[in-house]
């Protein structure tokens, strides 16, 4: 248990969050970065990062801690995330990458034993702040899960459109716009555009997950976070989604999840290693899979361990 808080006021994650240990610090994105910001290595950045990708940060999580009960999951994690990016979450079964995930959407309040201390904005805002309802966050951080879960005898159409629907849009025309547009952008359109009315369930498995990240990003999120989203798939529907994430990071900013260290190494421009709800390391990927600063990192990357 956090030493500084009491168990009265550890009951849920937006009433924690004011316990943080630690109020004075500047939660603004312009805060002098911490020493895991891998941001502040300029040349291996730049040489790293695509030239769409900003150098402005996305998402800054300042001291997170999360429990389940007694069990202290994460443990101080700070980090940026750069925005027009993508980023990859790696490290051992249990380590505490989707609690991670999950955190920057607000996933945990469903969860009654779940707490959390620390900060998260996002583009500046202060996203467990008193009055932020969890689905406006949501609606701007969207996420995919590792087994895909369209609403089976929806059809495709509505599969898209449901949260575009649940925020009282009504407008035909521009629901139609609105699902070609996000099924263009999950790579689907083609696959699907005869058939739009067809039940969800009448799609392959890859094609189900397309369909999941088209209807995460009909709402048109800022963020798209991903847990593990081809772990499931066979090699060439987890060659599409990689394409697809490759292509949605000109305008998104994404957080992938995944245990392929290829897939890490391929797609993503930076990456975070956890380890017992510990950062051990995060920097510019090519440098963690090339020459990371920590022994457990290199066991990790090299599948000496994990
Ligand atoms: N809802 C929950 N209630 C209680 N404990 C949880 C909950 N979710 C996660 N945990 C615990 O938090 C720890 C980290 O779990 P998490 O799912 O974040 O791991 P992970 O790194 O994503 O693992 P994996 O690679 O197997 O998906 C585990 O000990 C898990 O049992
Ligand atoms: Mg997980």
């Amino acid at each position: 248990m956090n030493p500084t808080m009491t168990p009265g006021e550890e009951k849920t994650i937006p009433q924690t969050r004011r316990e943080s240990k630690d109020e004075s610090r500047e939660p603004t994105p312009n805060a002098p970065r911490p020493t895991l910001d891998p941001l502040a290595q300029r040349s291996e950045a730049e040489t790293a990062r695509p030239s769409t990708a900003s150098a402005v940060s996305a998402l800054t999580v300042r001291h997170l801690s999360v429990f389940f009960g007694e069990n202290h999951v994460l443990k101080d994690v700070s980090l940026d995330i750069a925005a027009r990016a993508v980023t990859a979450i790696i490290g051992p079964s249990g380590c505490g990458k989707s609690t991670f995930l999950r955190a920057l959407n607000r996933m945990h309040e469903l969860v009654p034993e779940a707490r959390m201390t620390g900060e998260i904005r996002l583009f500046g805002d202060d996203i467990y702040a008193p009055g932020i309802e969890p689905v406006v966050v949501r609606r701007r951080v969207g996420m995919v899960f590792q087994k895909s879960n369209p609403f089976p005898t929806m059809s495709i159409t509505d599969n898209v459109t449901v949260g575009l629907r649940l925020n009282g849009l009504r407008d035909r025309k521009l629901l139609a716009e609105r699902t070609e547009q996000s099924l263009r952008m999950a790579a689907l359109w083609d696959e699907v555009k005869d058939r739009l009315n067809a039940p969800a369930i009448s799609l392959s498995g890859g094609q189900q997950q397309r369909l999941c990240i088209a209807r995460a990003l009909a709402v048109q999120p800022e963020v798209l976070l991903m847990d593990e989203p081809a772990s499931a798939l066979d090699p060439l529907a987890t060659s599409k989604i990689e394409d697809l994430i490759l292509e949605l990071k000109k305008d998104y900013t994404i957080v992938i999840v995944t245990h392929n260290m290829q897939q890490a190494a391929r797609m993503s421009d930076f990456t975070a290693f956890l380890y017992l709800g510990e950062l051990v390391e995060f920097d510019v990927t090519k440098k963690i899979f090339a020459s990371p600063a920590k022994k457990q990192t290199e066991d990790y990357v090299t599948g000496r361990f994990g």
